[in-house]
């Protein structure tokens, strides 16, 4: 989503500069063309040079410069930008923006354009919390400038406290969901599971099961990019937290279908990737059930937990997914029906390369009206859109999809 975008990255003289080298070089891979503005104090923490290296275009560090690339610099860079990064943002840039300051290249820049602008302060503690810097923060943020960060930590003055430059993959998520802002989805609520629930047996032990999440936080990601507005509900999982998504955590099955049944009430769709237990214990033990007090063995006895994709019903599109290990296809077609779905993406979790825990799926996609579509290994990132792109499909035509189901 980032190819061929223009991304104008201003650096600003923080220690923090140096740690933007890996966010223009991720930008760059990722497609995107960046174009570095530098401050002159951002030139005494790190040289033009690297960034040259890393995005391979000329790097602006002045104003005036007869033999710039850019005719009217200022001018021509605010209006090329899809959007603006200023990452470290000191509180300096920050005072100078509030203040409608224009005397450097970056400054006038900002000054000058139309497009979103993502600022991400970096600071001294004292500096951050100084009202004059809060006032102008405050003043951006009431214009509309979007934020990510100061974390909380260790500063390069050996203090602890917030003024830390924010993690580099926020920022990216941060940018994708700006640039996402005018995407297919725009505007349109999304409900997403993900992650292996865990039911417990007594306070130590549980009973899960193999997924990672990574594709359910592939398809919440996806949605976000473009302009869906993102609640995640998620079992739990090792990955980070998406960036500019609502996240809900759950353990158990029960805890998911409440967190559902409460997130579908304003949700346009719902694409349930979670694998759900379908059995829980009976009971959970109080105590750690202790070896010496079982004999030869124990027997636990479950129950069914409830069939939250069945159960949910509503006016939205309905996504399930499938694990299965045979008959791939008819057993989809079954849960696809038993399950009043608009989608069943079913995936034959006993092959290495697809299904739990890797990068990468294989999925037959079966929509109501019959259609099978087998889609090659690809992505988790790439089959999410590919299941959004038939949900973008189905939006553009959901009243048949709504009589179809008899809307409660
Ligand atoms: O998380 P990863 O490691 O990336 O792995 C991805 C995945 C293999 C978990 C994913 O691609 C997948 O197949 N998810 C569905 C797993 C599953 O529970 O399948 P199922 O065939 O048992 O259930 C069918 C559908 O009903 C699923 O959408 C499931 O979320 C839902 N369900 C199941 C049981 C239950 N009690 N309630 C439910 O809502």
């Amino acid at each position: 989503m980032l190819a061929n975008k223009t991304i104008v990255l201003g650096i600003t003289g923080g220690i923090a500069a140096y740690k933007v080298a890996d966010l223009a070089s991720k930008l760059t891979q990722a497609g995107a063309r960046v174009e570095i503005i530098m401050t002159k104090s951002a030139t005494e923490f790190i040289t033009p040079l690297t960034f040259r290296s890393l995005t391979h275009r000329t790097v602006v560090t002045e104003m005036f410069n007869v033999n710039s690339e850019f005719s009217i610099g200022h001018v021509a860079l605010a209006t090329a930008a899809d959007v603006i990064v200023i990452a470290p943002a000191t509180a300096n840039i920050v005072a100078k923006i509030a203040g409608g300051i224009a005397d450097d290249m970056l400054s006038a820049t900002v000054l000058a354009t139309e497009a979103p602008v993502i600022v991400a302060p970096a600071m001294n503690v004292n500096m951050y919390q100084n009202p004059a810097t809060q006032d102008n923060l405050a003043k951006l943020k009431a214009r509309g400038f979007i934020f990510v960060g100061p974390g909380y930590g260790r500063l390069a003055s050996g203090k602890i406290g917030m003024g830390r430059l924010t993690d580099i993959e926020e920022i990216i998520g941060t940018i994708k969901q700006v640039l996402g802002r005018s995407g297919d989805l725009a505007g349109k609520n999304i409900v997403v599971t993900a992650g292996g629930t865990q039911e417990a047996i007594d306070p130590v032990r549980y009973i899960g099961n193999r997924s990672s999440g990574k594709m359910g936080y592939a398809v919440a990601e996806a949605a976000r990019d473009r302009g869906a507005k993102v609640t995640l509900i998620t079992a739990p999982t090792a990955l980070s937290k998406p960036v500019g998504v609502a996240v809900t955590p759950v353990t158990t099955a029960v805890q998911m279908k409440k967190a559902v049944v409460k997130a579908v009430a304003q949700t346009d769709v719902l694409i349930m990737v979670a694998a759900v237990a379908d059995y829980q214990p009976k009971s959970v033990a109080k105590g750690k059930i202790k070896k010496e007090t079982t004999g030869a063995g124990l027997t636990l006895e479950l129950v069914k937990t409830p069939d939250i994709l069945a159960e949910v019903k509503g006016d939205f599109i309905k996504v399930g997914f499938a694990a299965e290990t045979e008959d791939i296809v008819a057993n989809a077609r079954k849960k696809l029906a038993n399950k009043q779905l608009d989608i069943i993406a079913v995936n034959d979790v006993t092959s290495p390369d697809s299904g739990f825990g890797v990068d990468t799926n294989r999925v037959t996609l079966i929509s109501h009206d019959g259609k099978v579509e087998s889609l090659p290994l690809m992505s988790k990132r790439e089959v999410a859109d590919r299941i959004l792109d038939k949900v973008v499909g189905m939006l553009t035509k959901k009243p048949q999809s709504q009589m179809r189901r008899g809307v409660s």
